[in-house]
């Protein structure tokens, strides 16, 4: 089996060309928070595959974390975050990051968000895993739409910021062992090459690769596949958070009800109405995610139902509907009156932990790539995130990659030129024809079945061979469209994300073996699962064994790069 360097077959002479000093692909809060970091006197420009709006941040609910009450302190969230990760986190990150909060979210007051208030001040909610009201929300339960319109807002007006949407990255355009551009489809105006002094990747994560998951359809994983193609290193793929409470009434999309609601004083319980946390763990219904998620998998399980359920009816209905308009909404759209019913729940794949390495500044391990949020494994999260602890990250490397993309490019100057690329894809010998549709949603549920939030070796291994097996036939093709790219990218992510599993034999945080049903610390420690990059140009982006694991090797993470 082989898989190509590059997705899709180009010779630079023969496509238009754009330069910029940084590129920044993606257009969430983690590359709009870049885009606007960087000094004016640089270009730049963000790609982002659909409409500027349809970013995972967009559809964010809970808030963003951050100290700012007198009775909270950095290291309560500091330990918060820690004990959620599972002894998988960074702990000079996590400080990097959350004494970098309060002045974020500062800085998003002042571009225009309207947080919600009370008494003048910024409100303040709590969450699974957090041991302080810390959390910063807008229109109830809508504070990535908030967010984010003001965000877009600020980089439309940015005179050296150039937005477009409709435009799907192909793949990273690399040379002599570096980043040098992408090359991307611009619908209804063909292929581009961009050429860029820096590359800043901010495509997001990979909720798609699963059929139950609260992410929206762009979450395909594009930016961790091509960075992986381009040679990036990648880390922990095996650790998908599932998020606890996603709607479950036939007929709903994957629907998320946001954890604040639990943070508000929602209770779960069993199709026999039992409250089934208080048994599971001290910390009841504010438990951390990944331990709340395994409780309700259980107590499907046990009672052979498939969904558990949220009550709030015995919470004030005012507070109720004022907190969550947009969830009451939804709700009543499936004739569920939140004040009063119970609504069906369960858990559904929501952030990816792992992803492309960053250092502390966002720097990744191919030269002139940079990368923020959900594509990287910055340290922040370890193997289980804290609520709202995304969007800050987001923004606090967005900031930094920014910061250090500019250096850099300034360094290089303004000699940006065209490169004499090319990539040939042979034709299939045999024009069949593929149901990508078909072959997309066979991967999704595969994932679901066997590498969900149980897992054990004879299915991963089954897992393992059924991708390896789509794999030989799918990566090898030269698409022309969004949907072809899109299920080369979720079945690169998926086998990298299997491999992973398999090669971490204990459980930890979102990662649970029935095989080896404890964190093994002797063993595993602060260990990573490693994707071995790609070496040389030409080589199978996707490692060529059949029937054993082709990820990885495993090293502790004070062995930088
Ligand atoms: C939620 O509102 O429950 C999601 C917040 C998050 O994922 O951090």
């Amino acid at each position: 089996m082989s898989a190509n360097r590059y997705l899709v077959s180009f010779d630079a002479h023969q496509t238009f060309h754009r330069f910029t000093d940084i590129l920044v692909i993606g257009a969430g809060i983690a590359g709009l928070r870049a885009a606007l970091e960087v000094p004016s006197d640089q270009s730049v420009l963000v790609v982002t595959k659909d409409r500027i709006t349809e970013s995972n941040s967009s559809y964010a609910q809970g808030g963003i974390a951050g100290v700012r009450s007198p009775d909270d302190s950095f290291e309560n969230h500091i330990q918060d975050t820690l004990v959620a990760g599972d002894g998988l986190c960074d702990r000079a990150v996590a400080e990097q990051v959350i004494h970098g909060a309060p002045s974020q979210i500062e800085k998003l007051v002042a571009w225009g968000t309207k947080f919600d208030r009370e008494e003048g001040e910024l409100a303040l909610t709590r969450e699974g895993g957090h041991s302080h009201r810390r959390i910063v929300h807008a229109l109830g339960d809508s504070t990535g739409f908030e967010v984010m319109r003001a965000i877009i807002a600020t980089a439309r007006n940015a005179p050296n910021v150039s937005l477009w949407d409709d435009t799907f990255t192909i793949d990273l355009l690399t040379h002599e062992g570096r980043c040098v551009g992408a090359i991307v489809a611009r619908t209804g105006m063909g292929r581009f090459h961009i050429w860029a002094n820096q590359v800043i990747l901010a495509s997001g994560g990979c909720g798609m690769v699963y059929r139950e998951t609260t992410n929206p359809p762009v979450a395909t994983g594009d930016g961790m596949a091509a960075a992986y193609r381009a040679g990036a290193e990648l880390r922990d793929m095996e650790f998908m958070q599932f998020h606890p409470t996603v709607l479950y009434v036939a007929g709903s999309a994957r629907y998320l009800i946001s954890e604040a609601v639990r943070g508000e004083g929602a209770y779960l319980r069993d199709v026999n109405g039992e409250r089934f946390m208080p048994a599971a763990d001290p910390r009841c219904e504010l438990a951390p995610r990944d331990v709340v998620a395994r409780a309700i998998f259980r107590t499907m399980e046990r009672t052979q139902h498939p969904n558990v359920y949220l009550d709030l009816s015995h919470l004030d209905p005012a507070m109720v509907l004022r907190r969550f308009p947009g969830i009451n909404r939804v709700c009543r759209g499936f004739a569920l009156d939140i004040t009063k019913d119970q609504i069906p729940v369960r858990p559904g794949a929501h952030y990816m932990l792992g992803g492309v390495t960053v250092d502390s500044q966002g720097c990744t391990s191919l030269p002139g790539l940079w990368a923020a949020g959900e594509v990287t494994s910055s340290g922040l999260h370890g193997a289980n995130r804290l609520a709202s602890n995304s969007l800050i990250e987001g923004l606090v490397y967005g900031t930094l990659c920014a910061q250090g993309a500019a250096e850099a490019s300034r360094k290089m100057g303004r000699n940006l030129t065209a490169l004499p690329l090319q990539n040939i894809i042979p034709p299939p010998e045999i024009d069949d024809r593929l149901d990508i549709a078909d072959m997309t949603a066979a991967l999704r549920s595969l994932m679901v079945r066997k590498m969900g939030i149980v897992r054990e070796r004879p299915r991963l291994l089954e897992a393992q061979h059924d991708v390896e097996f789509w794999c030989r036939y799918v990566l090898t093709r030269d698409f022309d469209t969004r949907a072809g790219w899109e299920l080369q990218n979720l079945l690169t992510v998926a086998r990298l994300m299997i491999d992973a599993a398999l090669q971490r034999e204990e459980s930890r945080g979102t990662h649970f073996r029935s095989d080896f049903p404890t964190r093994d610390d002797a063993h595993w420690g602060m260990a990573h699962v490693i994707a071995p990059p790609r070496l040389t140009e030409g080589e199978p982006a996707v490692p060529s064994t059949s029937g054993s694991s082709a990820t990885a090797v495993v090293k502790p993470p004070q062995e930088e790069f």
